[in-house]
């Protein structure tokens, strides 16, 4: 396959750039390196991929249709897989301006070449979040998602309807994979693993929201690749649009999550409790029954070998 995908030199992008390359495919990629977290873990990943000899890479901001339009002319894409976001449930409170240039006129600009250039497959991603709260226990990609509760939720949601519309009028096979809490190496600094890991390293609190009352269903970053690969192979014969939940299928406690951080690096934490921050939800939780019976995916990596692999390259990326 020639696949474009967009957000190689992101957590997920990266891993998933690397599945394809791996095995053979020939994969261009492109990203902003925006400064949302580190670059230099961005250029760190990007080193690796360039190894590869069917790998392009341009720096390239969605919102620039020009430049993206010249990729398009000059390639003709099996797939397109996009992942490129703003990504941080809290930072859209704050920074709604870089979702509202990045997911959703960004958004905009790839699924218009997408259907100029008729690309036979789009496939991008969704989050858990937006399920927002909900009354249930897991969740199934049939509930009502008409109810985000922050602006990140709000534009994952909207590339989700948009891109339905597209598929429909267009008949663009379209895959949305709303994934769940994604952790593992070469993760990112924003998220829980990582700064929990580098604070206990440090000597530093770790800031527990609601308290530890939390429940998340983290997935293995080699998981989610898996059902990325899985996608690209699903034959979309009777109907065009599709949405999946990507996601362990097991919602563990924030406290244990953290228990297990604490027994790997042999270390306690210094713990800071706070209180619900705006915009968070209390639990995901996945129901992948639809994911396992359309696309094969069935997640093997259980949290407390996923956070030992993290905890392993960390150690060993940052020379600890
Ligand atoms: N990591 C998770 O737990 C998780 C959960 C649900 C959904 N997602 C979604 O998965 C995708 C990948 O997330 P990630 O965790 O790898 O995040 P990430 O921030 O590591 O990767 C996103 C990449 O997109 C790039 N990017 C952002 N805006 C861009 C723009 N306008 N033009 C070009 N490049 C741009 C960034 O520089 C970054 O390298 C995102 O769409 C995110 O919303 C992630």
């Amino acid at each position: 396959m020639k696949i474009l995908l967009t957000g190689s030199a992101g957590f997920i992008g990266f891993h998933t750039t690397l599945y394809f390359l791996k095995r053979k495919h020939e994969v261009i990629g492109i990203d902003n390196i925006n400064s949302y977290y580190d670059i230099k873990l961005k250029q760190a990943r990007l080193k690796i991929l360039e190894k590869y000899k069917k790998f392009s890479f341009y720096k390239i901001d969605l919102k620039n249709n020009n430049k993206l339009l010249r990729i398009f002319k000059n390639n003709k894409f099996d797939v397109v897989i996009h992942l490129a976001a703003q990504a941080g449930v809290r930072n859209s409170i704050s920074d709604p301006n870089t979702y509202l240039d990045s997911n959703l006129v960004g958004f905009f600009n790839l699924i218009e070449l997408v259907r100029k250039f008729k690309t036979n497959k789009f496939i991008f991603a969704s989050t858990s979040s937006v399920y927002g709260h909900q009354n249930v226990d897991k969740f199934k990609e049939n509930l009502n998602t008409d109810k985000p509760i922050q602006f990140y939720a709000a534009t994952k949601k909207s590339n989700e309807v948009i891109a339905y519309s597209y598929s429909h009028l267009f008949n663009i096979k379209t895959i949305g994979l709303r994934f769940f809490t994604v952790y593992g190496p070469f993760g990112r600094p924003d998220m829980a693993l990582f700064k929990f890991t580098k604070n206990i390293i440090e000597n530093k609190p770790i800031e527990i929201f609601n308290h530890g009352n939390h429940f998340r269903d983290f997935t293995y970053i080699n998981d989610i690749v898996k059902g990325i690969y899985l996608a690209t192979k699903k034959n979309q014969k009777k109907t065009n649009f599709r949405i999946y939940n990507l996601g362990k299928g097991q919602s563990i406690s924030l406290k244990k999550f953290i228990s297990q951080i604490e027994l790997i690096l042999n270390k306690k934490a210094i713990k800071k409790y706070l209180p619900m921050q705006k915009g968070d939800t209390l639990k995901t939780y996945s129901n992948i029954n639809l994911a396992k019976k359309d696309l094969g995916y069935y997640p093997t990596t259980e949290y407390k070998s996923g956070i030992k692999q993290f905890i392993n390259w960390y150690k060993k990326f940052y020379k600890i």
